[in-house]
C-alpha cells in the first residue's frame, strides 16, 4: 500500500481531472484527495471543497487526510487573468505562498505546481527556447508564474522544500473543458470540427506556439514526481517539449479526418499574448536529468481527440 497521501488542489480543472484519474489508479483512490472551489455533479471521494486562499482551511484538510504531497493547480490562466489582473495575482501567488509555507513547516513533504511557456516574454529567442534565457513576461499570468518559479528555487535552496515544477506548453485534452488560455483554440477547434465542421480562431494563421497532448503532460508531471530528488537538478521549472504547431496546421490535421472542414481567423487580444511566447521548446534538461520522451505527434493527437470527442 502506498504510503504517500496526496492532495490535489484544483482538480476540477482541465489538468486536475486527467491528474486526479491517473493518479488514483498509481496510488489508490483512498490516497488521492480532490479540491476544488465547487463540487462536480459525479464527484468521486474523497474531495473536499476548498479556497486555496484560505490557508485555514487548507491546513485543516492537509491534517485531516495526513497529506504528503500537494499538486496546487488552482490559478486563472492567460486570458481570463488579463481580465482580472488584481485577483489572479492574488490566486496565483498566494495560493503557492501557503502551500510553500506548509512545506517549510514540515506539514507537507512534496509539491508539484506548474509553471507555463507564459514565463518567457517579447525578448526571449522564440524559436528552441533554452531553458536558461531572457525573461521578460509581460502578462500576469506570465508574471505570475515567472514570480512563482523564483519562489519555489528560493524555498528549495534556503528550507530545503521538495517542489517541483514543469513549464507547460498549451495542453490539449478532450476529457475537461478548457479553462481561459491562450493556447485553448487547439482544444475548441477539435470540438468545432465535429460540431460545425468550421472554426473561427483568435490567432492568425502563423501563430505558432508549443503545445502537448494532456496524456503526456499528465506522464510529465508524474514521472517529474517520482524522480530520486538527486535527479531534480532544477528547482523553478522544467521546459517541456511536445508538439509545435500553428492553427494552419492544425486545421489541414484535422482535414485528414474531416475533409470539409473549414477555418477562418479573427485574432483578439490573444494574438498579442501568443506572439510573445516561445513557438518551440528546448526541453533537453528535462529530458536528461529525469528522462522526458514526448509520445505523441500533431496527427497522432487529432486522431485520438475526434475519436473520443465524436464519442
Ligand atoms: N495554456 C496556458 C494559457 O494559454 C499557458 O500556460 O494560458
Amino acid at each position: 500500500m502506498s504510503t504517500e497521501r496526496i492532495l490535489i488542489i484544483g482538480s476540477n480543472g482541465q489538468i486536475g481531472l486527467e491528474l486526479a484519474e491517473n493518479l488514483r489508479l498509481k496510488y489508490g483512490s483512498e490516497n488521492v484527495v480532490c479540491s476544488d472551489v465547487r463540487k462536480m455533479e459525479n464527484q468521486i471521494e474523497p474531495f473536499e471543497i476548498v479556497d486555496v486562499l484560505d490557508k485555514d482551511a487548507l491546513s485543516g484538510i492537509v491534517k485531516k487526510y495526513e497529506i504528503t504531497q500537494v499538486y496546487l493547480l488552482a490559478a486563472l490562466l492567460s486570458a481570463t487573468a488579463e481580465k482580472n489582473p488584481k485577483f489572479a495575482w492574488d490566486l496565483n501567488m498566494n495560493g503557492l505562498f501557503h502551500v510553500l509555507d506548509m512545506a517549510k513547516e514540515g506539514i507537507i513533504k512534496k509539491i508539484y505546481w506548474p509553471s507555463s511557456i507564459a514565463v518567457f516574454g517579447p525578448t526571449t529567442p522564440r524559436l528552441n527556447t533554452p531553458q536558461y534565457t531572457v525573461m521578460e513576461p509581460n502578462t500576469i499570468y506570465g508574471i505570475s508564474k515567472q514570480a512563482g518559479e523564483r519562489y519555489c528555487e528560493y524555498y528549495h535552496q534556503k528550507y530545503g522544500v521538495d517542489v517541483r515544477s514543469i513549464r507547460y506548453p498549451g495542453l490539449i485534452g478532450w476529457k475537461s473543458a478548457p479553462g481561459g488560455g491562450t493556447t485553448d483554440y487547439a482544444v475548441h477547434i477539435y470540438h468545432e470540427a465535429l460540431k460545425s465542421k468550421s472554426y473561427e480562431c483568435f490567432l492568425s494563421a502563423n501563430t505558432a506556439l508549443p503545445m502537448m497532448y494532456m496524456p503526456d503532460a499528465i506522464r510529465a508531471t508524474i514521472e517529474l514526481m517520482e524522480a530520486p530528488a538527486e535527479n531534480v537538478k532544477i528547482r523553478s521549472s522544467y521546459n517541456l517539449g511536445g508538439i509545435s504547431f500553428n492553427p494552419e496546421e492544425i486545421a489541414a490535421s484535422i482535414r485528414k479526418y474531416i475533409p470539409e472542414f473549414t477555418i477562418s481567423y479573427n485574432p483578439d487580444f490573444r494574438q498579442a499574448i501568443a506572439d510573445s511566447w516561445p513557438q518551440s521548446i528546448d526541453d533537453s534538461e528535462a529530458r536528461k536529468d529525469w528522462g522526458w520522451n514526448p509520445a505523441y505527434d500533431l496527427d497522432g493527437m487529432t486522431k485520438v481527440m475526434l475519436e473520443n470527442l465524436s464519442k
